[in-house]
């Protein structure tokens, strides 16, 4: 596979994942998942990770994974490569993987002694890839070694903390996050 053909998969293939977090962005509010518990003197995650998030961030993922795999041999023809359907459990696996990932990093900047909102760099820009892709492998083993080939796998670690970060300025631009991480 050409560059080009690498780097439209990597992207294609992670969709369900980047869109998960920006939505619970907009859908967040309510009741925060630790249910406001501390460990030792700080929170266990924070307000800033709530069941309303996680829920409708993890059911967009999993929506647009359906949906890219209709539209699948559309686009495949008209990028002239073959780009992958998502079986339900692989969205979910990537959906879900990517909130995961980045509660699993509240939970660290918590215990690090960040405030909710601070930034981690590196964390913040591969936490929910590193979700994403643990949680896909383990619920779908085949799709994913099929899908995530090394120059793709290499393509999503070096592309994705840039689409974060473009991302996530523009968020803060339209004044939708309160940080631009
Ligand atoms: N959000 C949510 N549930 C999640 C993840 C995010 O409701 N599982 C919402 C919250 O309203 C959160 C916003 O999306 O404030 C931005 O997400 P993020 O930057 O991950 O959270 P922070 O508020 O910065 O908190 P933290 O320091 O724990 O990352
Ligand atoms: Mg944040």
């Amino acid at each position: 596979m050409d560059l080009f053909g690498v780097v439209v998969t990597a992207v294609w293939a992670m969709l369900p994942a980047y869109v998960p977090n920006n939505v619970a962005v907009l859908a967040g509010g309510g009741k925060p998942i630790d249910g406001g518990q501390t460990l030792g003197d700080r929170r266990i995650l924070g307000d800033g990770k709530t069941r309303r998030g996680t829920v409708v961030g993890t059911a967009a993922g999993l929506g647009l994974a359906l949906l890219l795999s209709d539209i699948a041999p559309t686009v495949s023809g008209l990028v002239g490569h073959q780009l992958p359907t998502f079986p339900v459990i692989a969205g979910l696996g990537l959906a879900f993987g990517a909130m995961l990932g980045d509660i699993a990093a509240s939970f660290l900047k918590r215990r690090t002694g960040r405030e909710r909102g601070a930034s981690f760099p590196g964390l913040d820009q591969l936490d929910f890839v590193v979700g994403a892709l643990a949680c896909v492998w383990v619920l779908a083993p085949a799709w994913t070694e099929a899908t995530f080939t090394t120059p793709v796998l290499l393509a999503v670690l070096v592309l994705t903390p840039l689409l974060h970060i473009l991302t996530n300025v523009g968020a803060y631009v339209l004044g939708l996050k309160d940080e631009p991480w």
